[in-house]
């Protein structure tokens, strides 16, 4: 069977996903571009892994630096979302504040409601993506009292979490 890409874009945008932004220390600059392939891979040893597309070019300049760090945004974070997809914005970090993660120094962005810093463990080819895994080597999250909700991407549109009782 022949699959018809728009369909198939479509259907796969039913899957609803989290919103993060992967981020390095490139050159010493920062970097960093919105994912929302990123998943848990394994516990023990502590791996997580995102998909960029391999004509990414944020990406190619990320790679070497062989650390990254996932930040996971909040319901509030939906203009980083889109600041950190184009690549028409070549320095989307400008008025963002950041931290230097502490294994790696990748950046944590102020308000990320989770972060994961990264040693880039295995980069495999997976069609016109990459995968990328890393070894977490820190990590936090907000506090849950106080941290605002996840940021959601479904159907093309960003949107948040009600739970259920
Ligand atoms: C909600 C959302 C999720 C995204 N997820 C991914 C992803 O998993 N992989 C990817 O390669 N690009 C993803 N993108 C697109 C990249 O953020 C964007 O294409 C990239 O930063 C700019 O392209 P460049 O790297 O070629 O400059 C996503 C964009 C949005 C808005």
């Amino acid at each position: 069977m022949s699959i018809d890409s728009v369909k198939y874009r479509l259907v796969l945008g039913h899957f609803p996903t989290g919103v993060t932004i992967v981020t390095a220390m490139v050159d010493g600059e920062p970097v960093g571009f919105t994912i929302g392939s990123f998943t848990s891979v394994s516990l023990d040893p502590p791996l997580v892994g995102f998909l960029p597309m391999t004509t990414s070019e944020r990406w190619l300049r990320m790679a070497s630096a062989g650390t990254f760090c996932v930040n996971v945004l909040g319901i509030n974070h939906s203009d980083l979302c889109w600041r950190f997809a184009k690549s028409s914005i070549e320095t989307p970090f400008e008025g963002v504040s950041w931290r230097p993660a502490p294994a790696t120094g990748s950046p944590i962005v102020d308000g990320a409601i989770a972060w994961m810093d990264c040693t880039t463990a295995e980069v495999v080819d997976a069609g016109d993506h990459f995968f990328v895994m890393g070894l977490v080597e820190d990590m936090d999250h907000a506090d849950p009292e106080t941290q605002p909700a996840p940021l959601l991407f479904f159907r093309g549109q960003l949107g948040g979490f009600v739970g259920q009782e």
